[in-house]
């Protein structure tokens, strides 16, 4: 068996896009990549939770594994690495336990950022976090997502800018990014993701990411 992955999707704020890039990451892994996938719950709110429910009613879409689990996630994290190909953390939108000790354990972080000021101004303490996950972790890998980006030709800048922003503070932002669409928050209703919807132009994005990150982890 290819050697196990924990990849955490972590960030300080609500609403950058945790928890709908987890989701669409781990059916990723699992349809797109055919690997055994599971995904950790470790937000309080429980949104990547309700969405597995919600999938895993729907006897026509591939069911995914799901663990909910806050606090010191270490051991269930080392855990299912070894029964899983690949982990998967939605780390929730706080500086948290879970977050701290997701990263101790991780082979990559991904911190999703939306093109905005008050994401971006997350990064110093982003910073510092890894700057602790990695006194413990030396070999953790680590990149930005821009999130949500706006569509019009005018609005590029925003996304450059928001891309060197992350760079200044040694996060390297991935190339491929997921533009604003309706179609990431409707397809959560049925517990699906972009992958398994209507738009192409999000199912592309995330299997652009999905295969950048992949390179990464090679
Ligand atoms: N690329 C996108 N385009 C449009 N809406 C998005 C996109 N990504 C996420 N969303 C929506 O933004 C909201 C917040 O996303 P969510 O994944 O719950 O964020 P977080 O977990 O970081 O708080 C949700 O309504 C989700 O459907
Ligand atoms: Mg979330």
């Amino acid at each position: 068996m290819e050697k196990s992955r924990i990849i955490s999707i972590v960030g300080e704020k609500g609403g950058t896009g945790k928890s709908t890039f987890a989701q669409a990451l781990a059916v990723y892994c699992l349809k797109e990549k055919g690997l055994d996938t599971t995904l950790v719950d470790a937000d309080p709110q429980e949104t990547t939770s309700d969405w597995a429910d919600e999938r895993n009613k729907n006897p026509d879409i591939t069911p995914i594994n799901i663990v909910q689990k806050t606090g010191f996630i270490v051991h269930t994290l080392k855990d299912l690495s070894k029964r899983y190909q690949v982990v998967i953390v939605d780390c929730g939108g706080q500086d948290s336990e879970a977050m701290r000790s997701a990263l101790i354990v991780s082979d990559l972080a991904i911190f999703p950022f939306r093109p905005k000021r008050r994401d971006l101004k997350t990064l110093v303490k982003m910073e510092k976090v890894l700057r602790d996950a990695k006194v413990h972790n030396e070999t953790l890998k680590y990149v930005a997502l821009i999130t949500q980006c706006p569509t019009l030709p005018s609005q590029l800048s925003r996304i450059d800018q928001a891309k060197g922003a992350c760079a200044s503070f040694g996060i390297k932002p991935l190339k491929n990014i997921t533009y604003y669409r309706n179609a990431y928050d409707d397809c959560d209703e049925s517990g699906l993701t972009v992958l398994e919807f209507t738009d192409d132009k999000a199912r592309d994005e995330i299997v652009s990411i999905g295969n950048e990150i992949w390179e990464i982890l090679k």
